[in-house]
């Protein structure tokens, strides 16, 4: 079995293919990030015209590269939200478009969920690593035992705790009240002067930072598995115009001020979605943890979970935690192997949620 995916939800045109052991067959994505960093975020409607350009060229490069043509695949998935209207519209007509002229059926994915299986799928490349099929049968054991997994998702529209039980049903919970965690690294980096994207920037600069700033504080939220960022945002802001880091000076910035405030930051924002994760886990009696979404790219982050986690981690590689098509032909493969298909009546969802509170009783 063979299934493409394609993600366009966002900032990312991107086109995977998997085969039905997990397989990344090909992964190939082209990211829009210098043709938003001048603007210093994300332009919708300047996304949804360049998705216009790169999604065919996009999936022709994932087929040939996979080596295969449109009569060896058994299924097309698309994301078909959560994200920007207008970018999810160009996928969602694409895909449609194709199955229509090719007689490949079609899946719509939660490009949330997208994230979480990309924890299933086995890299190739220079990403390829032995971990990733003890990780997936790993987590198949897990569920299979009757236990759940509690997956972490942060990315920069979403910070979700959501629960995996055993029967692969999803349950929220808790969320952010406010900001996601990769739009707080965005926001930060940008009083910063750090360029867009902002979360590798704050990883590079925190990296070079020589002396301990003072802490900034955490939102903990306490009572719930809910999330804020809005608050460290503002102390960033606050002690980044004490520091004559914010408003950018007219001379030299202080570069072991900003690695300083840049490190307290990512401390601050890593401990809270470590402990909060682990937390959760325990309560939940889980198995084990998945990472998922372009924070989990995060090297603290990545690095906090193992050495504080008592349960097995699986974070998928790099490649496989910002936005990717090969995430989305992974959920499209579990949706259809669940006897999924879509018709034209697909529509885009740029809200769709994973999961809900009021499931968890079920738990
Ligand atoms: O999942 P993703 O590619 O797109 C969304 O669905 O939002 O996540 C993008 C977010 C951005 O906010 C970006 O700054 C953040 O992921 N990000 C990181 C790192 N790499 C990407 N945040 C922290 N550290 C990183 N290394
Ligand atoms: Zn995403």
């Amino acid at each position: 079995m063979i299934v493409l995916g394609i993600e366009t939800s966002c900032d990312e045109t991107s086109a995977g293919i998997v085969d039905e052991s997990g397989a990344v067959l090909a992964n190939t994505v082209a990211t829009q990030v210098d043709i938003h960093a001048r603007y210093g975020g994300i332009v919708p409607e300047v996304a949804s015209r360049q998705h216009v350009i790169d999604v065919r060229p996009v999936i022709e490069t994932a087929l040939s590269t996979a080596e295969l043509s449109w009569s060896d695949l058994d299924a097309l998935a698309v994301t078909h939200g959560p994200g920007l209207a207008g970018s999810l519209i160009v996928g969602v007509n694409v895909a449609k478009g194709l199955c229509a002229s090719t007689g490949i059926p079609l899946v719509g994915v939660n490009h949330l969920e997208g994230h979480i299986l990309a924890a299933w799928a086995v890299a190739a490349g220079k990403d390829a690593g032995e971990d990733d099929r003890k990780d997936r049968e790993l987590l198949d054991g897990v569920l299979g035992d009757g236990k759940s997994v509690m997956c972490l998702l942060v990315s920069g529209g979403h910070t979700e705790l959501v629960l995996l039980d055993s029967d692969r049903q999803f349950h929220l919970v808790g969320e952010t009240r406010d900001d996601a965690a990769g739009e707080a690294f965005d926001k930060s980096a940008r009083v910063l002067g750090l360029r867009y994207p902002g979360g590798p920037e704050i990883q590079r600069v925190a990296a070079t930072a020589t002396v301990e700033a003072e802490p900034l504080s955490r939102a903990w939220m306490k009572g719930s598995y809910d999330f804020s960022f809005s608050g460290i945002k503002t102390a960033v802001l606050n002690r980044a115009r004490r520091e004559g880091i914010y408003p950018k000076p007219e001379g030299e910035i202080p570069a072991e001020m900003v690695a300083g405030l840049a490190k307290a930051f990512q401390d601050s924002v890593v401990d809270v979605l470590v402990t909060k994760t682990l937390e959760a886990a325990a309560q939940y009696e889980c198995g084990a943890i998945i990472v998922a979404g372009g924070v989990a790219a995060n090297g603290p982050l990545r690095e906090a979970f193992f050495s504080r986690s008592d349960l097995p981690v699986v974070i998928p590689p790099i490649s496989l935690c910002t936005d990717n098509g090969a995430m989305i032909a992974m959920s499209g493969l579990a949706r259809f192997t669940d006897g999924r298909r879509d018709g034209w009546s697909l529509d885009v969802e740029p809200g769709l949620r994973i999961g809900s509170r009021d499931r968890l009783a079920a738990v």
